[in-house]
């Protein structure tokens, strides 16, 4: 299958342009995916520079060994989780990066397939681990946390408004049926939101509640936190990383980290000496965050939530 159908890249020139890779560098791709921004990145810099592709998805490295690995010999593939970007650079020979690159969430491929279980279109098992050799599925979650568990991820990763009342009627559910399937919990949850009056919505009800299921299965923002400054120790001086984010959650904890590393003394303000001893280790490259353009975002409508923040290190 063509990757375009696999997974669009977002903001693909302005990433390039902004890590503005030069023949010979070395770079880090901790989100590999279907390769999109790799494939830029390989031209500008092969073919003496060299790449690290991280994912922690098999089949979509799977897939770059069959179609990108054999164009570009110097295009490593691990499959590995990006919380461990320090270890992973290291024993493959790519530390003292010029760029790294980190296009958080799920791809298309993964989105759209059935049998990921991510899917509210097509029925499949309730999995969305993006990582299949891991314990902790989305079935597992909704048949054994407790009600209140459940509200709050929903509320706080989905922002779902009805995420008591969904909380609730999952409990009262799975007593009688463990849920197996994406559309039972799909179609439950509509049929909760049909029940309130609440139709015409521009997004399936049941969309927030998935997310907030995804991002409790993969751990997505504990793993975004422990990357953050392991990218930074993997990088050499001068070098840039690139976080591109979905959500509101992930893009808070990458500013907030570059804010406060680019900063010296993060004392309390009350404080008459600095005990912190804290040093300003990066500058930001991106005030704010770069968006996708109209134009994108009419051809790839999942790029209409990306934010891209760039920093160099010192
Ligand atoms: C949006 S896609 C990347 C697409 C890629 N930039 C491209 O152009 O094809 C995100 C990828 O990140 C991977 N991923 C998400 N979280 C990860 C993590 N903690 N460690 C490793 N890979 C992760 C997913 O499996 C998915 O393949």
């Amino acid at each position: 299958m063509e990757k375009k159908n696999m997974h669009k890249s977002v903001l693909l020139q302005e990433v390039v342009q902004f890590l503005d890779p030069k023949p010979g560098q070395v770079f880090i791709d901790a989100t590999i995916g279907f390769g999109g921004h790799s494939e830029e990145i390989l031209k500008k810099i092969s073919p003496d520079g060299k790449l690290l592709g991280i994912d922690q998805d098999e089949e979509a490295l799977n897939w770059l060994g069959a179609n990108l690995a054999p164009k570009y010999p110097n295009l490593t593939l691990k499959k590995a989780n990006f919380s461990e970007i320090d270890q992973i650079s290291r024993e493959s020979g790519h530390q003292n990066a010029n760029g790294i690159l980190a296009d958080i969430g799920v791809s298309s491929y993964q989105f759209d397939e059935a049998g990921r279980g991510f899917s509210l279109k097509n029925d499949g098992p309730l999995d969305m681990r993006m990582d299949k050799t891991r314990d902790l599925t989305a079935a597992e979650v909704v048949n054994t946390y407790s009600e209140q568990d459940l509200t709050d991820i929903f509320s706080k990763y989905g922002e779902e408004r009805l995420s008591k009342t969904i909380a609730r009627e999952i409990v009262a559910r799975r007593a009688e049926k463990r849920f197996a399937t994406t559309l039972e919990l799909a179609d439950m949850i509509r049929g909760i939101y049909d029940k309130k009056g609440l139709k015409g919505l521009k997004i399936h009800p049941a969309t927030r509640v998935f997310q907030a299921l995804r991002i409790e299965v993969n751990d997505e923002l504990g793993n975004l936190e422990k990357f953050l400054p392991q990218a930074l120790d993997s990088l050499a001086p001068k070098g840039r990383l690139s976080v591109i984010t979905f959500h509101s959650l992930e893009d808070r904890i990458v500013k907030d980290f570059f804010q406060r590393e680019a900063k010296g003394c993060i004392c309390p303000p009350d404080y008459p000496i600095c005990k912190c001893g804290h040093e300003k280790t990066i500058k930001i490259i991106t005030k704010k965050p770069i968006l996708a353009s109209d134009e994108e975002i009419r051809e790839n409508p999942r790029s209409r939530s990306a934010k891209l923040r760039v920093i160099e290190k010192i």
